[in-house]
């Protein structure tokens, strides 16, 4: 065993190691963040670590490439190509960056009566002429109780039911009795709702009484080092089964502790928490259930589940009040999940008359279309380039991130948080392409032209920006010495094409959709941008780089974290068991990869 000293965070940590283990691992495992948006396949250049002292392997040819010649020489490595080969000394740079993190709930109304209710039942006294069990006193009443087999709580029944002299006050979930409440428990009663993104987790605390959202909370997917997208996610639960077990317990651990927050800060119990709703991508969903989604990552794409599940807290090890019901809310797909589900449930579109579209895009594009009789759905890979992966200068959308762009007598920007740019994240890529398409500085192909092509029009001080980088054009956002990382922010032409590939995934995956229903885009009345990126994203550039059709450009709203109000408003109704699993039968899937259509309107919407 060798030592490996790790520098994180103003902490100095002392890890040992086997000989050959590959750093990466070795820091996964000890829980140290480090992203890893490919999975440690090599490929981002995202998993950099700073090599003090110590026998390590040798630089590969290929991470010279990706990390260049000063990086090299300041002792920069990937973490995921660097092996251990004896006591070592290394720097981890600190990622845990405030990411913004989407949970506003953009104008839901919470009203109601919500899937938990308190009442106080009179059950009657038994006698000799009534001599039903105490239990079967509740089921005679009110049917089948969720805590019939719990032989704890059948434990104190008798107790509680004569300390109130049969007239207790009784907790319902979905019409079916849960609890009784202790004596001293607080008159309110709490529900989580949860969004499980594969970048970012909310979780919302709801006050049933009061029937609104009270607090809520958000971290990073601590599932990061295992990959950025759900395939790397999915590729680390084929190598081995450890790490499955080690992604599901780390976003159980997470979410227990956003539940001990939540609790702590608003003065609420665990024990008055009754349920919880959690909604992700079929991938997520999986892993939170520790469920093997081994087999969503390969054609024919089968999921092991789609359908809702109604859960005791026990069988996820989720602290809320063990009476209590998680609901998993249902996918349609492989690919279309439960955070697509949400989201239709939070717009109405399942109830609405007229036609409307609904697009969350991320590595993936769910796109869902249609109105009270039918649903049509997709879902199309747009790769991790709208959340700065696989782009030169790419980072996520955090403080120091280039958001917004424009190109005027030279070019300005914004940054998340104000600070010294340190990356450009997807909306600041989806702004920089849009103005330098305005400029003509990018053509209808998506080529970065010679400033000796560019129309007189154009300032020297812009014409100046376009660079040579590794025998291609490129554009340079803000040189070296204005930025927080001291290196160039640019825009390579191998950004350009990610864009035009992600582009085309969305824009192609909206166009069959529409074809598929039959509809036209005068048909169509709203078109709802859902998640992060959608509510960042500048409209006018999206149109203008082609991600949403020009036709639908005045019918954009934003619909804010839809998944997470989808969670949210699914706790605080009494129909939304019924609700829900009428959008899942009413929603057919298109499966676009074969699509006879698909790769040719996939083609076409690459041109700018
Ligand atoms: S390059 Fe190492 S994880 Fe992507």
């Amino acid at each position: 065993m060798f030592k490996v000293y790790v520098s994180f965070k103003d902490q100095q940590i002392t890890l040992q190691s086997e000989e050959n283990k590959v750093l990466l691992d070795l820091l996964r495992e000890n829980e140290i963040d480090i992203p890893a948006p490919c999975g440690g396949k090599s490929k981002c250049g995202k998993c950099i670590v700073q090599v003090l002292s110590g026998k390590l392997n040798d630089v590969a040819a290929h991470e010279k490439d990706v990390l260049g010649k000063e990086r090299i020489n300041a002792g920069y490595r990937l973490s995921c190509m660097t092996k251990v080969l004896g006591d070592c000394s290394i720097i981890v740079p600190d990622f845990s960056n405030e990411a913004t993190i989407m949970t506003d709930l953009s104008g839901v109304e919470f009203s109601g009566n919500g899937i938990v209710n308190k009442f106080t039942i009179n059950l009657g006294k038994p006698n000799v002429h009534d001599q039903a069990s105490d239990l079967e006193r509740i089921q005679d009443k009110y049917g089948k109780c969720l805590f019939e087999n719990n032989m704890r709580f059948l434990n104190q029944l008798p107790s509680l039911l004569r300390q109130s002299d049969f007239k207790v006050e009784m907790i319902f979930i979905d019409g079916m009795p849960a609890d009784i409440p202790d004596q001293d428990s607080k008159k309110d009663y709490f529900g989580i709702a949860i969004d499980i993104g594969t970048t970012t987790v909310a979780v919302y605390l709801y006050d049933f009484v009061s029937k609104n959202p009270i607090d809520h909370v958000s971290f990073l997917n601590p599932q990061k080092p295992f990959g950025a997208d759900v395939i790397s996610r999915i590729d680390s639960c084929i190598q081995s089964e450890e790490n499955l077990k080690r992604q599901s317990e780390l976003v159980i651990l997470h979410v227990n502790n956003a539940i001990g927050t939540l609790c702590k800060n608003n003065g609420v119990s665990t024990n008055d928490i009754y349920t919880m709703a959690f909604v992700g991508n079929t991938t997520m969903m999986h892993l939170f259930m520790g469920i093997s989604p081994v087999n969503i990552a390969s054609s024919p794409f089968i999921p092991v589940t789609v359908a809702m599940h109604r859960l005791k807290p026990s069988d996820l090890g989720i602290t809320i009040n063990p009476n209590g019901l998680i609901y998993a809310l249902p996918c349609i797909s492989g690919y279309v999940g439960a955070d697509t589900v949400g989201a239709v449930y939070a717009t109405g579109m399942h109830k609405n008359n007229k036609i409307t579209v609904m697009c969350d895009i991320g590595t993936n594009g769910e796109i869902v279309l249609g109105n009270r009789d039918q649903l049509y759905t997709c879902s199309t890979a747009a790769g991790p380039a709208f959340e700065g992966a696989n782009i030169k200068c790419g980072i996520g959308g955090v403080a120091g991130a280039i958001d917004k762009v424009k190109i005027d007598t030279d070019v300005v920007y914004t940054t998340i948080g104000n600070k010294k740019p340190t990356g450009i994240c997807g909306s600041g890529i989806v702004d920089v392409i849009a103005e330098m398409l305005d400029e003509g500085i990018i053509d209808y192909t998506g080529r970065i032209v010679d400033q000796d092509e560019l129309d007189e029009t154009v300032p020297t001080a812009v014409a100046d920006r376009i660079i040579n980088f590794s025998g291609d054009n490129a554009f340079l956002v803000e040189s070296a010495s204005k930025t927080g990382t001291k290196e160039d922010i640019i825009i390579t032409q191998k950004d350009v094409r990610e864009l035009q590939n992600a582009k085309a995934a969305i824009a192609a995956g909206i166009l069959i959709l529409i074809k598929a229903s039959g509809y036209t885009f005068d048909d169509i009345d709203a078109f709802y941008l859902a998640g992060g990126f959608g509510n960042y994203l500048k409209v006018s550039a999206a149109c203008k780089i082609g991600l949403i059709p020009k036709e639908l450009e005045s019918k954009v709203k934003n619909a804010g974290n839809a998944a997470g109000a989808g969670a949210l408003l699914f706790i605080s109704s009494e129909d939304s068991v019924r609700e829900v699993e009428d959008i899942k039968n009413k929603t057919e899937y298109i499966e676009l990869s074969t699509n006879p259509d698909f790769s040719n309107q996939y083609i076409d919407c690459m041109f700018f």
